[in-house]
Parts: structure tokens; sequence; C-alpha cells
């Protein structure tokens, strides 16, 4: 039986999954590398740590395994971050990362001038902050010598296809991203590319996911003890991955991941745009397209407030001290806006806030607001899709967050959903892995290898009390942000 290679190369670590034909994980392993903020409200990330992450972690992977057994390689990648490569193919400047909020002229710039309804005709989407021609704006107007040298765009996944095959490849749904993509038809938009500076050689060949981009070179398949001939299908950004992994790929079936960024991700056989660009219009990476709400920090404050704040690595002794009759009773909010908000509210100045402290607030009060916060705000992009006749009557649940069985159980009576946890919690390296497998043909389609591999672990049904109650603080949640929005802009 074939073995697959599946790589998720995260914002914090990059994930390496090795897993059979049958679906079965042989062996995982995590290679973490820094996150830098090299100014309040900028991420970067140096892609050769990306690389070297991974020359370090694949022998790892493969380490008791038959390597020659190989068949094919997958990679699944954070989107939206810009890496700029010269004539030789090195890369000029760190990467500027999808949370990154450096481009708030820029993005006024592309919304406000060029316009949101051009941007969407063009795109299918309109400018946030974290998106690449926004980046390249600034890079335009920042850093005039390195935009000069630039030869090859790229999204962070596709610099790791780079250095295995030699191929400048992108896949549509992470390109989607770029709001350099004509996602509907599936091209470069060529309008977009002129008004960022940029050519069509300059960007990557653009390919379905599950379409093999080329093979190992020689010296890399020799250095990783890889045969030469093993595939490298084209991948997807993460969330169409983990859409995959979760087995969200039939029309209107939802996915949550609550990772560094929480997204929730509905799948869609034709493309379709919400009339007020608050959600993503992007294509999947089973071919078809889906729309998407991302929240900039998600699973990122809980890390925030018990690692950094409280100084504990124990998040689970944390939420246990949360009695579960407290939940929808907590008089404490908490706005999970510590990187600015993407979807829906599109402000790179909005920050994080407690309020409706009282000298009797404890500190799992605290903990417990902070989950309710990122569930609230999830709510917030549910209600989006809600109000454009979208309806999301259930959901699967993926990512480093979705272990808690307390914020599980939050989110679900929140959403007021069932939530359904998948049997393999990986979501986009999996879902990297199922996309070799259909390159190699081991399965028909994206659809035939869901059905085939992806099992249902638990369902977490939502409480008709606690639902309630929590629908009643969703409503107060609702008003902080308006009541916040003018003061934040002072606060830079
Ligand atoms: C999606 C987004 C994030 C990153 C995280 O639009 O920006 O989910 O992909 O890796």
């Amino acid at each position: 039986m074939g073995y697959y290679i599946g790589i998720d190369l995260g914002t914090s670590a990059v994930k390496l999954l090795l897993v059979d034909e049958a679906g079965a994980i042989l062996n995982r392993v995590s290679k973490p590398y820094p996150l830098l903020f090299p100014r309040p409200g900028w991420a970067e990330q140096e892609p050769a740590a990306w690389w070297n992450a991974c020359l370090t972690g694949l022998p790892e992977l493969l380490a008791g395994f038959d390597a020659a057994r190989v068949a094919a390689v997958g990679v699944a990648g954070q989107m939206h971050g810009l890496v700029a490569l010269d004539e030789r193919d090195q890369v000029i400047r760190p990467a500027i990362l999808w949370n990154d909020g450096r481009t708030g002229e820029e993005t006024a710039y592309l919304n406000n001038t060029v316009g949101k309804n051009v941007l969407s005709q063009r795109t299918g989407n309109i400018a946030f902050a974290g998106f690449t021609a926004p980046k390249l704006l600034w890079m335009r107007r920042h850093e005039p010598e390195n935009f000069a040298r630039i030869r090859k765009i790229m999204l962070p996944k596709d610099y790791i296809n780079y250095q295995l095959t030699g191929v400048h490849a992108c896949d549509y749904s992470d390109a989607s991203g770029m709001l350099l993509l004509d996602v509907q038809n599936k091209c470069w938009s060529a309008p977009m590319l002129a008004e960022c500076g940029v050519s069509e050689a300059q960007m990557p060949r653009l390919f379905e996911s599950y379409e093999p981009i080329g093979t190992l070179k020689a010296d890399v398949a020799a250095a990783l003890g890889l045969p030469a001939n093993v595939r490298v299908v084209a991948g997807a950004g993460d969330n169409a991955a983990a859409a995959v992994g979760t087995g969200t790929v039939q029309d209107g079936a939802c996915n949550i991941s609550l990772g560094t960024s929480g997204t929730l991700f509905i799948a869609a056989d034709a493309f379709g745009v919400d009339p007020r660009n608050a959600l993503h219009a992007f294509a999947h990476a089973n071919g078809r397209f889906h729309l998407m709400g991302c929240m900039l920090c998600a699973a990122g404050c809980n890390q925030w407030f018990c690692g950094d704040i409280l100084q504990t690595s124990d998040y689970a002794g944390e939420q246990q001290a949360i009695d579960p009759q407290r939940l929808g009773r907590n008089r404490v909010f908490f706005l999970p806006y510590l990187m600015g908000e993407r979807s829906p509210i599109n402000d790179t100045d909005a920050r994080g806030a407690f309020i409706g402290m009282s000298m009797d607030t404890t500190r799992a009060d605290m903990v417990q607001a902070v989950l309710e916060g990122v569930a609230f705000a999830l709510r917030d992009s549910l209600e989006v899709a809600k109000s454009i006749g979208v309806p999301v009557t259930r959901s699967h649940l993926c990512g480093g967050g979705a272990k808690s069985p307390l914020w599980q159980t939050v989110l679900a009576n929140v959403l007021n959903i069932p939530l359904s946890l998948p049997q393999t919690e990986e979501g986009p390296g999996y879902g990297a892995a199922m996309l070799a497998m259909v390159g190699c043909g081991a399965y028909d389609s994206v659809a035939a290898c869901a059905r085939a591999l992806v099992r249902t672990a638990k369902t977490v049904q939502p409480d008709p009390a606690v639902a309630a109650r929590y629908e009643e603080r969703y409503r107060q949640f609702q008003r902080i942000y308006p009541a916040l929005r003018d003061l934040f802009p002072t606060l830079r």
C-alpha cells in the first residue's frame, strides 16, 4: 500500500503526517519556528525557517518506515503571506504574514479609491489587510529597492513546493486569498496585477489543489531519503485543506477551524459572493468554491491569556476551574481582536478588551470570557452567512482549540448548532495527504477520498437552556465593539 505525506505549514510550526492509502496515520512530527513581530501589528517569518523545519522533520517522519513506498506529497499552508523571490529565486525579505496589519493605508486605498465594487467584480473579494495585494502595494511604497528585485511572488506553502520540485506553482484555493485572482474564472486578474505593478510572468502557474505540479528534485529526494519519482501536488490554503480533511466537500457543508486563526468555511458547488463581501468568496480544494469568515486570533487568544498573561502551560487546568453551571452566565466579556480583526468587521485598529469585571470576578471568569469571546466572534461570521441566505445548521470542528471539551461545548451553544469532531484531528495536514492521494489516482475525486477516509469521532449537541442563555449574552457582546470602535484608532 502506498504512503502519502501531508505537510501543514502553520504559523507556529510545520506539522508533518505520514498517512497510508487507507487513511491511517502512521507517524506525525511537528517542528516549531519563530513568529516575528518586528513592530506592533506586524507579523513576519523567515521562509528559510519553514524549509529547514521540513528538512529536519521529514527524515524524522520517515524513520523506521519504508520510504520507497511514499507515492506523493501534499502541502497545506497558512494563506495570504507574501514571499518574494529575486532572479536567482532567493528570498528578498522575510515573508509578511496573513495576520500582519501594516497595510491599513493600502487596504483603504484599494477599498475606497479603486473601490469595493470594482475589486469585487474583478476578484469576488474586497481588500483586507492580510491579503497579498495590499502587501505588494506596501512593499512598492516602503521598500522600492526590494520591490524592483521581485521576479516571482508566491504564498508560503508554494515556497515549500518550490523547494521540493523547483516549480513555481500555486493552487486556486490559496491564490484566491491574494486579491489578484479572478476567483470565478480561475485566472489571474490582469487589472489587479496592473494595480499592484506586477506582471503575469511574476506569478506562479495555477493548478487545482489535487493536480501534480512535478516530482521531487534529485538533491531533495536524496537529502530526505525519498525516491525521486515522488509526486508533489499543488496543495491548498490551510482552510481549504482542513475542509478536505474533515470531509467538508458537499455543497453547504461547514467546517470551523479553531487554530491560531478561527475560520468558518462553507463549501459551495457554485461560485457566489456575499454582497457586502464580509465573507471571502474563494475557490475550494475540490475544484469548486467556498465562502469563509476568518478571525485573526482564535486559539491565539487563549494562548496569549493563559500562556503570556497567566504564565501557565496547563490550559486544561485553567478550564477545569470553570463551573459548567456558569456557561451563559458570565458577566465578563472579552473582545478577541488582539491582532485587529478581519471578518466581519475588517478593522486593523480594533484591539482586545475585557469588560464587565467587578470585585468578585475570578481568574476562571476571565479564562471563560476568552473562550466565549472567540465563540461570539465566530458567531458574527455565522450571522453574516445567515443574512445572505446560507444557513449553517451543523458544522465540523477542527484545530488545536477544538481539543478542549469545554470550548467545544461553549461553541456548540453559542452557535446553537451540533459540531462534529473528526477522528483525525489534523485537518490541514490530513487534507493535504488526501489531495496527494487524489493526485496519484488512488481516489477518483476529493469527494470520493473524503467519503472513504473521513470518520466522525463524536458530535457535540447544543443544550437548549444553555444556548438560550448564550443568545442573550451574544446580544450584549454585539454591542461592545460598536461602542469602542471610534476609540481604537486613538490607541494606535
Ligand atoms: C484565512 C487566514 C488564516 C490563515 C491561517 O484567510 O488568513 O486562516 O490561513 O493559517
